[in-house]
């Protein structure tokens, strides 16, 4: 069912210097910081050959991120994502599975106008998992 591996995200709490590590210490070409209010956080994206990296940033007090980083106060790897092709057959399946969807299972717009759904982690080895449509 799952495709291509589309993203891996990473939640940092210090924008700056997340941005600095991946340009200078690993050398890798960045895009400019975009913020996106309606999704709680600033990102920076990173394009590798075969896939993204996401740098998320909280933005503004209802962060879905925030909580993540009290947690986790140095940073880390928030969640990855998936690629499918048709999302209402991809959640049909999970349903069937026995899979847990949050936010009620409903298909929401992602940070990249696609739609997209979350997983429970502690369905999937404690990792957070997000299918995206393409
Ligand atoms: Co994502």
């Amino acid at each position: 069912m799952i495709g291509k591996l589309n993203h891996i995200a990473i939640a940092v709490p210090d924008l700056e210097l997340a941005v600095k590590t991946y340009q200078v210490t690993l050398g890798a070409a960045i895009s400019a910081p975009l913020a996106l209010p309606e999704h709680g956080v600033t990102t920076v994206f990173i394009n590798l050959p075969n896939t993204k990296i996401e740098l998320l940033h909280p933005l503004g007090e209802e962060s879905p991120i925030a909580t993540f980083l009290q947690r986790n106060p140095a940073g880390g790897m928030h969640h990855i994502c998936f690629e499918v092709d048709d999302i209402e057959v991809a959640k049909e399946h999970l349903i069937t599975e026995g899979a847990r969807l949050l936010g009620g299972g409903i298909p929401r717009t992602g940070a990249h106008n696609k739609p997209v759904l979350f997983l429970h982690p502690k369905d999937f080895m404690g990792t957070l998992i997000e299918i995206e449509q393409i």
